[in-house]
This record gives C-alpha cells, sequence and structure tokens, in this order.
C-alpha cells in the first residue's frame, strides 16, 4: 500500500508527486503515457497498470489532468468506482465552482469523501514556503488529506465544507490580478507614450492597492457619498480614452472599462461608489 495515489502527471502533477515523495510519503501513480510514470517508478514510487489500480493503492487519491471532464473519463468507471470506495478524492484540476459542486455529488455517493482544491502556483513554486493552495470541501475528507497536502506548500488554505469554494476563490482572485495587469498593460502604454520611465511610475504605483478598499465598500453596503462617483471615474475614463486616440494606442482597455461605466450610469447608479458596478455584475436574481 501506498500513503497517496497521484493520477496525472503533467507538469503540474508531477510536480505534486515529486513534493510528497521529497516529503517520504510513499506515493503511487498513473500517467495515461506511461513513460513519465516511469521517471517516479525508477524512484521509489508505486506503478500502477489502470486508474483503477493506482485508486486501490492507497486511502488518498489526488487527481491532476486538464478538467473535471478528463477527470470523469478517468474515475467513472466500473473499475474505478469499484475501488473508490472508502478512499478520500482530491481533485487539484482546474474547474468552475458548478464543476466542483457536480463532481461532489457523485463522490458523495461512490467514495463519500471529497476535498476540491485550486492550485494558486505554477509546478516548479510546489512545495515553497510561500506557495498558496486552496482547498474545499467535507471537513473530514480535509484532515485526512492535510497531513499529505501539506507537502505542497506553506499556505495551504481549507475555505470549509463547500466543495466550489476553493475554485470560486481561485476566480475571483484570478480576475482581481487580471483587471490589475490589464490596467497595468495600459498604464505601461500611457508611460511609453509619454516618455516615461516605468521605474520611476512602479515606485509610485506600489504603493497603492485599489482593489481592497472596493471590497470592503461591497461589504459594508457603503455605496453613498463617494469621494468620487461612478460619474465622476467615467469621465476620468473617458480622458483616457481620448489620450490613448489621441496618441495613437489602442483604446481597448478604456473603452472596455467605459462602457460598464456607462451601463452603470444608465442603470441609474452614477451618483455611487464604483463598487456599486457590483450590482450590475453579480447574477440577476441575487
Ligand atoms: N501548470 C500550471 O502552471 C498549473 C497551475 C495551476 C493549476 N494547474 C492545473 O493543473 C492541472 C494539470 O495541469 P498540467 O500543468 O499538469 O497540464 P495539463 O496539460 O492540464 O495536464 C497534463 C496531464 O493530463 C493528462 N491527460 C490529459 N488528457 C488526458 C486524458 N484524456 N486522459 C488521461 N490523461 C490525460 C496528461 O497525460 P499525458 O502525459 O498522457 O499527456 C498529463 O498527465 C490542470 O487542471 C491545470 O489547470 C496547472
Amino acid at each position: 500500500m501506498a500513503d497517496v495515489a497521484v493520477i496525472g502527471l503533467g507538469p503540474m502533477g508531477a510536480a505534486l508527486a515529486n513534493a510528497l515523495m521529497a516529503k517520504g510519503h510513499a506515493t503511487a501513480v498513473w500517467n495515461r503515457t506511461p513513460d513519465k510514470a516511469r521517471r517516479f517508478i525508477e524512484r521509489g514510487a508505486i506503478g500502477a497498470g489502470t486508474v483503477a489500480e493506482a485508486i486501490a493503492l492507497a486511502p488518498v487519491v489526488i487527481v491532476c489532468v486538464p478538467t473535471y471532464a478528463t477527470t470523469r473519463e478517468l474515475i467513472d468507471t466500473p473499475e474505478a468506482r469499484k475501488a473508490l470506495r472508502g478512499r478520500v478524492l482530491v481533485q487539484l484540476s482546474t474547474g468552475t465552482p458548478v464543476d466542483a459542486n457536480e463532481l461532489a455529488t457523485w463522490a458523495k455517493d461512490v467514495c463519500g469523501s471529497y476535498l476540491d482544491g485550486a492550485i494558486m502556483a505554477f509546478p516548479a513554486e510546489i512545495g515553497g514556503p510561500p506557495t498558496l493552495i486552496l482547498v474545499s470541501g467535507q471537513k473530514h475528507a480535509w484532515e485526512a488529506s492535510r497531513p499529505l497536502l501539506d507537502a505542497f506548500g506553506g499556505n495551504l488554505k481549507y475555505l470549509g465544507e463547500k466543495p466550489g469554494a476553493a475554485s470560486a476563490f481561485d476566480f475571483a482572485l484570478l480576475v482581481t490580478g487580471l483587471g490589475h495587469m490589464l490596467g497595468a498593460a495600459h498604464a505601461a502604454s500611457i508611460c511609453e507614450a509619454e516618455g516615461i520611465d516605468l521605474q520611476d511610475f512602479t515606485s509610485v504605483a506600489s504603493t497603492r492597492n485599489r482593489g481592497q478598499h472596493i471590497l470592503e465598500a461591497i461589504m459594508g453596503g457603503t455605496y453613498g457619498n463617494p469621494g468620487a462617483s461612478i460619474a465622476v471615474w467615467q469621465k476620468g475614463v473617458q480622458s483616457i480614452q481620448r489620450h490613448a486616440r489621441q496618441t495613437g494606442m489602442s483604446t481597448q482597455v478604456p473603452d472596455f472599462i467605459s462602457s460598464l461605466l456607462a451601463q452603470a450610469v444608465t442603470a441609474g447608479h452614477g451618483g455611487e461608489h464604483i463598487a456599486a458596478l457590483f450590482k450590475m455584475l453579480r447574477k440577476d436574481d441575487a
């Protein structure tokens, strides 16, 4: 028997298996292309001929393949379902919160213990002290797998029993980062067009994190009496659009922001805090 089975040895699955082995956990491996598994077996991992065999070898089964659909292809066979009974299934492939909820429902009948995770790191960062891994799902599944998951990084966070929480945090963090990144790309175009050294800009930009006060306003429901209303922001963005046109740079980023702000003004939020965009972006029936 092994302590853990890893199914999928792509760049990420291989990093996970390496981290587990480095911590001395007996690891069983399976990969569609056997060559990748062979490299682990040569270093002491236990090889499995099939997915069901890998599952049967360990109490905790980690899956790391491209999608939830691939995961289901691999584990929703009569042999694998039989082997999963009594096992803890840990899904570390990327998917949506809806995917996670669906797989958790399926796993409830098949194995009883399900944990869903989102890896907020590149393969080379697995095992590092600051590496953030988000997990959610049944508490007993978390408790059973925690000693193994600790191998993946120093910033392992359990987000509670909702299976979709890890994926929801993943997407929320990604979209926050993408907002910053899009803004930063356009900011660099502004600096370039105006002959400003990006080093000078970054020394000022790094002191301003604007995302946090949006979240605080949403949490407090404090949309009234803003320092700058959506209508004021709209005028600011219109100036940025004009500047982009004047200098011949792409207007795509300010156009996108401007269209959201214009929609908010039309919907009657013009006098509110920019955090009120949340009221437009949330689910229709929320
Ligand atoms: N790489 C990253 O930076 C990163 C970061 C965070 C999260 N993730 C997530 O981690 C998961 C794995 O990512 P990855 O980087 O290892 O690369 P990947 O290309 O998503 O996955 C490669 C692995 O999936 C296997 N695979 C693909 N299709 C399959 C199928 N139909 N049946 C069986 N196995 C199949 C591959 O097997 P073969 O070797 O046979 O092709 C290989 O083991 C993904 O969900 C990804 O989003 C990755």
